[in-house]
């Protein structure tokens, strides 16, 4: 019931929301002619004349601010095996066998595996859309969830329920960060085991991670204390 509620409200307003932003950004950031292809539309990819994603070019500017988010959001704590420094050779490559980090034993039998997020195109990101990685980010979803299927959710140690108060405008730096600041490494991360049938849904929706948009401030234990 959550579940569904979450998903109805959620995904045509980020859609919106997503495509409105991301027309200020870029006509904020280049003076060129612009051509952007709608979001949603798929992940075909070709639009090579579109610049700030998606599915076509970043700007410098969308890379640097990503780099900064990735840093600044311990993205390496998991995905680097602990580490947080773009030079390490391991960088954003996900889980190896015998790291210490990025490996999750979520209850008997469930292990999980940070993934590698690096644009590599067979092991890492590289073929995923713009939007596909955005929608991680934004919603939790699972890049294999099967078209047409109930959705699938990224195990919740994946913290995106923190990483979706981001704007759309820093979500899509990462984004363009991920895809065209990092390098590609193949790293082929190993299976996750014991995954619920429900693909983590029911530990993704709105009661177990918290509301989309927080209440007004003060709320709770809250108090403005100058
Ligand atoms: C606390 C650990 C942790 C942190 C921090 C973390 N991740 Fe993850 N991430 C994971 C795990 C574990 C998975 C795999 C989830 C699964 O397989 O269900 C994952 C999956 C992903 C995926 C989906 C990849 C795929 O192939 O399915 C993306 C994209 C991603 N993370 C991006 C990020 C970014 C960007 C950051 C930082 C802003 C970040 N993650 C921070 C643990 C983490």
């Amino acid at each position: 019931m959550f579940k569904s509620r979450f998903r109805a409200v959620a995904t045509p307003l980020s859609k919106g929301k997503a495509r409105v932003t991301l027309l200020f950004v870029t006509v904020g950031l280049v003076s060129a002619t612009v051509a952007l292809v709608p979001i949603g539309c798929g992940g075909s990819g070709n639009s090579s004349s579109s610049v700030g994603l998606p599915n076509g070019k970043a700007t410098p500017a969308q890379v640097a601010q990503g780099r900064y988010l990735v840093v600044g959001s311990g993205c390496g704590d998991c995905h680097s095996n602990g580490g947080n420094n773009p030079s390490a050779a391991n960088w954003l490559t996900g889980y190896h066998a015998g790291d210490t980090a990025g490996i999750f034993q979520l209850g008997p039998g469930t292990v999980v595996h940070a993934a590698n997020i690096t644009p590599d195109v067979g092991t890492g990101l590289g073929s995923f859309s713009d939007q596909t990685i955005f929608n991680v980010l934004r919603f939790g979803f699972d890049p294999a969830s099967p078209a047409g299927g109930p959705q699938a959710y990224v195990a919740p140690v994946m913290p995106w329920a923190s990483f979706r108060h981001k704007t759309d405008a820093e979500l899509w730096a990462i984004v363009a960060y991920i895809k065209h600041g990092a390098g590609a490494v193949a790293n082929a991360v190993d299976a996750n085991t014991g995954v619920p049938p429900d693909n983590w849904a029911a530990a993704s929706s709105e009661v177990a991670v918290g509301p989309a948009t927080p209440p007004a401030f003060p709320a709770g234990n809250e108090k403005f204390a100058p």
